[in-house]
Order: structure tokens, then sequence, then C-alpha cells
């Protein structure tokens, strides 16, 4: 019934292993029957006991056989069953729902373009950790497995962040910095210690919608502020200052979240000088940052943290499978900070820390950043000319970036644009999710790496010219979906 192939590089309990599994699921091996013991099994495929007993015990975890002790082995019922719907996935439908967009992200479904996307292609990253750097990792950890994690994060780690930030213009102490599972972590944790149900927050317009619906969900009432390319309108800052006295403001200061935008230091002084002036925290999201090449003033730099807390990630740009991210602070936020961490996920994977601390350590960090912002330099290029030729319009690009925030020509339903391209199995999210009070409803996000994919330009030019050619003729009832 089972035969082995000795010439195969496939190991032989692996093959005893794949050739039980296929003999329970075809019933051979039906609900109930005993299988031959391992001695038996083991003689009769002239392997030794142990062979045996790795793919047994593979198929017991699997729950395809059981073990009734001195008795033996016995197949189990089949647990095939017809495949039920996903009970926790959200629905379509909710394609602009930041939950939704999040679940994406991070469950991909084949085939499908994430045209909006927040992050880089697997393949754009998948050199940037080889497996030789994981394998050192553990062997330089304290204990291997069994190390622990200072839940402030591994001060070696933290020397390395430190020094990394300092090459970015932002003096800080190793003793100032937190680790974290990157900037969704962060964002939670700051919620988690300085606001509370009620308190009022101003947010970016347009901004992070995983930012905006995580306050909400915690009772948070959001002032937007307008954010143009120079920066937040200051103006309206101060008004919402002088007429709500927020607790918090959130932001983006380098390569802002849709639009690609970075601060101008002039409207990032002001903006320090409006938030000490009404006692507002700034919450200073820099997660985006690591794609701009060279020094850019950031918030932290110039207040040296009197007043502002600082996160980034390296989610995004080296590592999602480690998903590390880190917090800078002054002392007396940090210390709240770090309770907050220890009361929601005691501390972060030593494995995690240790992988990362290898890759910072080994000194290629900076040239995995260039060779990225090179290859988005290409990309934006790209997508800008083949955008543009399908009837995008561009108002304000920055040169540097993942985002290009643009706008789609009149008399295209945006409603029925992103329904018709997710059915096209492209993802596209509207300006309005990147609002807190929807606006900028004619506006797309487009990530360039994703977006230079002629399937895109070639949809889009597609459907705006159908469009265009209707309304000409004047066409009643035209439907976008043909
Ligand atoms: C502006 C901004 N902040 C924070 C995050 C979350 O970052 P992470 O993936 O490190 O959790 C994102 C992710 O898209 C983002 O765009």
């Amino acid at each position: 019934m089972i035969s082995i192939d000795r010439t195969s590089a496939i190991p032989l309990s692996n093959q005893i292993e794949t050739q039980l599994r296929q003999l329970v699921r075809d019933r051979i091996f039906a609900a109930g029957v005993k299988l031959p013991s391992i001695r038996q099994l083991a003689s009769q495929l002239a392997v030794s006991t142990n062979t045996v007993v790795v793919a047994y015990d593979r198929l017991v975890a699997a729950g395809l056989i059981d073990s009734h002790g001195t008795s033996g082995f016995f197949a189990c019922a089949s647990k095939d069953s017809p495949s039920m719907p996903d009970a926790v996935a959200l629905e379509a439908g909710e394609e602009q729902e930041p939950i939704w967009l999040a679940q994406q992200a991070n469950d991909q479904r084949s085939g499908v373009l994430l045209a909006s996307s927040g992050a880089l292609p697997p393949t754009w990253l998948q050199d940037a950790v080889p497996a030789s750097v994981v394998q050192r990792a553990l062997a330089h950890s304290s204990a291997g497995m069994a190390s622990r994690c200072p839940p402030q994060g591994l001060q070696p780690l933290r020397e390395q962040i430190a020094m990394l930030m300092h090459s970015a213009g932002i003096a800080v102490d190793a003793g100032h910095l937190l680790t974290c599972f990157g900037g969704t972590h962060a964002i939670d944790l700051i919620c988690r210690s300085f606001l509370q149900a009620g308190d009022t927050v101003l947010v970016e317009d347009p901004g992070y919608f995983l930012m905006f619906s995580r306050l909400l969900q915690d009772g948070i009432r959001l002032i937007p502020i307008r954010r143009g390319p120079d920066g937040l309108d200051l103006d309206e800052l101060e008004l919402a200052c002088q007429e709500y006295r927020p607790r918090l403001l959130f932001m983006q200061t380098a390569l802002h979240s849709p639009t690609g935008w970075s601060s101008s230091s002039a409207n990032l002084h002001r903006v320090l000088n409006v938030a000490k002036q009404y006692g507002v925290l700034i919450a200073e999201d820099d997660v985006h940052g690591h794609f701009l090449p060279g020094h850019s003033t950031r918030l932290a730099a110039l207040s040296g943290f009197d007043g502002v807390i600082y996160y980034s990630s390296f989610c995004k740009v080296l590592s999602p499978a480690l998903r590390m991210g880190y917090i800078a602070a002054a002392p007396h936020h940090l210390k709240i900070l770090m309770r907050t961490k220890i009361h929601s996920v005691m501390t972060t994977p030593a494995l995690n820390e240790y992988v990362l601390l290898e890759v910072l350590k080994a000194g290629n960090w900076r040239k995995h950043l260039e060779r990225l912002q090179r290859k988005i330099i290409q990309a934006r290029t790209t997508c800008i000319t083949q955008l543009s030729e399908a009837g995008m319009a561009f108002e304000h690009l920055g040169e540097v970036g993942l985002f290009l925030w643009g706008t789609i020509p009149d008399g295209v339903d945006m409603q029925l644009l992103l329904q018709d391209a997710y059915r096209n199995k492209i993802l596209l999210v509207g300006g309005a999710t990147f609002s807190a009070q929807q606006h900028h409803d004619r506006y797309l996000r487009f990530n360039v790496a994703f977006s230079q994919q002629t399937r895109l330009s070639e949809y889009l030019q597609q459907r705006f010219t159908t469009i265009a050619q209707a309304q000409q003729v004047g066409a009643k009832g035209f439907s976008l979906i043909n």
C-alpha cells in the first residue's frame, strides 16, 4: 500500500506521511480502522521505527489519525467538509471600509491588483532579510528560543535605532526609545495611554484612515484640519485649538499618506508653536519617512521631544514579517507608554528584535533603502506618464515616495468606478476614505510600486474614454459597467 523511493531527495518520513494522508483522505483507512503498528510498518518498509514515529506524529497533529495508547493508531473521521464562508472575513461591498482595507493588505487574494495599497509588493522586500541573518540572530541571542525581551526593547537594538534616527537628523538617546509592533501598535499605545472617550483629537484631512477608525472606536471626537502640499493649514489649526481645546494632534510630517507631500520646515515651526501655546500633545507619524532620501525636518528634531511623541516602523521598508516599529518620546511620556505596552502585550518578541538588530548591525540598511528609493522613483515616472495619459490629473506631485494623489475626470461616478474596478480585480481606494469628513471624493490614492502595471492604466483609460463618449452622445442611463 505504501512504497518509498530511496533515490528521492524527499525524506522517508515525508514520503510515508504523504501516502498515509492520502489513504486516510481516500478512506482506504476509513474512520476507526486501525493502522499498522509502528514496528510492523517500519519492518515492512525496511526503515527505522523513528522514521515511522515522525510520520505518525505529524498525522496525529493534523488530526487525521489518533493514538489509543497501547492499542495503536486509528484513522479519524475525515475533516474534509464543504468550504464554509469565513465568519470573520468582511463582505465585499465594504471595499472602502478601513478595517476591510487593512485586512486585504495583509490577506491578499491572488490576482487582485492592489493599486491603492499602502505597502510594497513582497518581491521588493524578499531579499531584505536573508535567512542567514535569521540564523545568525538566533545564534547571537541570549538564550535562543528561550530568550526574553525587555519590555522597552533590546538595549543594543535601541542603540542601533538611535543611530539611524541620528543620521536622519533626529538626536535621541537609546533610553528614550520603546520598541513596538509597527505603526499600528504605536497608534494604539498612544490612544490607550493618553486619550479617553469624549476627548477631542485633531487629525489631518486627508489622512491615515485606520488611525481615524482606531480613534472613533474609542469614542474620540475627531476634528479634521486641512492638509496642503506645504503642511497643515495653520489658520484652521489655530481656530480648532481655540474652539475645541484638543488633547492631541496626530500628523505625518514627511511623505504624508495619502498625498505623498512633505511639510516645510516653516510650517512645522508654526505647528509646534501653536501646539505649545494651546498645550496640545503631538503624535508625529513617520512611518513613510524612510522612503525620503537625505535629511528633512521632523517635529521631533525641532522640539527635542518636548510635547512630541514620535513613531516609525520597519514594516513597510524592511519586513512585514517582523512587524517591528519604535516610539521615541520624553521620559515621562515613554514611561506611560511602556506601562501600556506591558499591560497589552507584555513585550515584543525577542527573536524579531534580534533579527532586526542583526540587519541594522550588518550595515546594509542604507543600501537597501537607497535601492528601494531608486526603484520607487522609476516607478513614479512610469506611473505619472501612464496614469496621466489614462485621464488622471495630478495637481501637486511630490518628488519621491510611494504615493500619487490625483483626481478622476469630471463626469465619472466615483462609487461606480470603485465597484467596477474591484469586480475587475483592481483595488482602488477613493479619497473619501482618507477623510474624517468624507471630503476629497474626486481623488484616488495610487501606490506607484503596484500602479505601474499597464493593466491599471489600460483599465482606467478604457473606462474614462467610454464615459466621455457616452456623455458626448448624451446617453441616458449609461452604466459604467458594460
Ligand atoms: C501613515 C501611516 N501610519 C501608520 C501605519 C501603520 O504602519 P504599520 O504597518 O507599521 O503598522 C500606516 C500603514 O499604512 C500608515 O500609512
